[in-house]
């Protein structure tokens, strides 16, 4: 515990000057200021006031393991004394990264057994983009450099993977790479244009990603981008069989597969990567990082198969190389940090809690469908969300200013919850370590809050 005192409004000031957040309405921002976290134990945070919250977003995807872990700490710790860093660029490596690397091959599907570190999500996407066009150079196919990705995708935010990501409300006011991106339908149901059982809606998919390769020529189009669900999109689930048939496809055309598992990685489905148990894919590369190190350290993974390693690894007649990669490429710290959440998520039956208690959330989420503002309530084990509505028929949304989902996290906030709002949506993904005590308390909460949240739209207006 803590005995650390802050002074807020200190804090909240200095943040609210100078702190360019990643994803902020600045405008709103500026007004408004930050709440301001300062402390976690387990899954709860407590804020700069002592306020207790119950974490119901794992900071952001991330801390799978719980907060305040006294062992991660001492690792860190213990590593920053040995070797704080060094170089892996070249010919020298150190002893977690190299450890890390077979680690990650033991727990990955069969096939990838290579693993190029990277410091987030966004940069281990990069790197699968700029293998994927090494690989094909060394084929020589150096026309295939396209990349397909899908409408309400997420994959990051440097040029490339900002372009890969296909949220519409993220696309003003910047330029994109789209000539070297393209963008297909979307799984997800509950906003399909017409009903349709999912046995249509696949077909469709499948027949638009056809059409799009067709388009843009198969013999131009290097890789295909997907997250097994898509998160900050909507927690947006594809019908039964659809990665398998998506990766039959690419495989008929030559298009490699990234599999975007920074989210799903790691336990958030019950298994440390969920495209081969859960959906039933080899893909060619996965992307990690999030859960992998629950947080503590900045650490991304992209996993490589064998079939691509196997000709990026290939002696070439002029100088060309593998040359990808950053400063902190197999940081020392990040690696220890990491096989120590592996460690523990090993030793504490961790990934078993959400094959447990995570049909148990998705039912209890379920619930709120009764209530009057709750469209949908989605999504798979420790990964889930709900979607407010004006009206449950015809599915209208409310006014963007009645500021639905911002709404009620706030009044949940109140409750000694968190949840994440993105438009319509608030998103749920707590740490893995929940037991359904906590489910509970954080579901009957959000209900509260929901219908707060109604009671205001009602005074103001915007109901009857
Ligand atoms: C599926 C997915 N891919 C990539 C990223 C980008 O990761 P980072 O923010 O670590 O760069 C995110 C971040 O939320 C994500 O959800």
């Amino acid at each position: 515990m803590s005995l650390k005192a802050y002074d807020t409004q200190q804090i909240w000031q200095q943040d609210r000057d100078h702190a360019i957040h990643p994803h902020a309405h600045l405008p709103t921002s500026e007004q408004e200021g930050c709440l301001i976290m300062a402390r976690g134990e387990g899954a709860y945070v407590y804020d700069t006031e002592g306020r207790k919250y119950l974490d119901g977003i794992a900071g952001l995807w991330c801390v799978n393991v719980g907060h305040g872990r006294a062992e991660i700490a001492q690792v860190m710790a213990d590593q920053a004394k040995e070797l704080g860093y060094f170089s892996s660029f070249t010919d020298i490596s150190n002893p977690p990264h190299a450890a890390l690397a077979r680690k990650i091959s033991e727990i990955a599907p069969e096939h990838l057994n290579h693993v190029h570190f990277s410091s987030g999500g966004s940069d281990a996407n990069e790197a699968i983009a700029r293998t994927m066009h090494h690989y094909f150079h060394r084929l020589g196919k150096p026309s295939k450099r396209l990349f397909i990705a899908r409408i309400h995708a997420y994959h990051g935010t440097t040029f490339l993977t900002a372009s890969l990501s296909g949220k519409p409300g993220e696309k003003g006011g910047f330029h994109f790479a789209n000539d070297w991106v393209h963008h297909v339908e979307f799984p997800g149901l509950y906003r399909a244009p017409r009903e349709m059982a999912p046995a249509e809606h696949l077909d469709q998919l499948a027949a638009d990603f056809e059409k799009k390769i067709h388009e843009l020529g198969a013999e131009n189009v290097a890789g295909f981008f997907a997250e097994p669900i898509m998160g900050a999109g909507g927690v947006l689930t594809a019908p039964d069989g659809y990665h398998r048939r998506m990766k039959e496809i690419c495989d008929a055309h030559e298009i490699l597969y990234a599999s975007d598992e920074v989210v799903t990685g790691f336990g958030r489905l019950g298994h440390f990567f969920a495209s081969g148990p859960v959906f039933g894919i080899e893909p060619d590369f996965i992307a990690a990082a999030k859960g992998l190190t629950s947080g503590y350290f900045p650490l991304g993974a992209s996993l490589i198969s064998d079939k691509v390693y196997d000709v990026i690894k290939q002696p070439t007649e002029d100088s060309s190389y593998y040359s990808q990669g950053w400063t902190y490429s197999g940081h020392p710290i990040g690696c220890a940090v990491a096989l120590e959440n592996i460690r523990i998520m090993e030793d504490e039956g961790i990934l078993e809690n959400v094959r447990e208690v995570g049909p148990y959330f998705e039912e209890k989420l379920a619930t709120l469908r009764d209530l009057r503002l709750v469209g949908d309530t989605r999504g798979s084990h420790f990964m889930t969300c709900v979607e407010y509505v004006a009206d449950k028929e015809s599915k209208a949304l409310l006014p963007e200013e009645a500021n639905i989902a911002r709404r009620i996290a706030d009044h949940g906030q109140k409750r000694g919850i968190i949840v994440r709002p993105i438009g319509q949506l608030n998103i749920l993904s707590p740490p893995l370590i929940v037991d359904r005590a906590q489910i509970d308390f954080l579901v009957d909460a959000l209900r509260e809050s929901a219908e707060a949240a109604t009671a205001d739209l009602v005074a103001e207006g915007y109901l009857d």
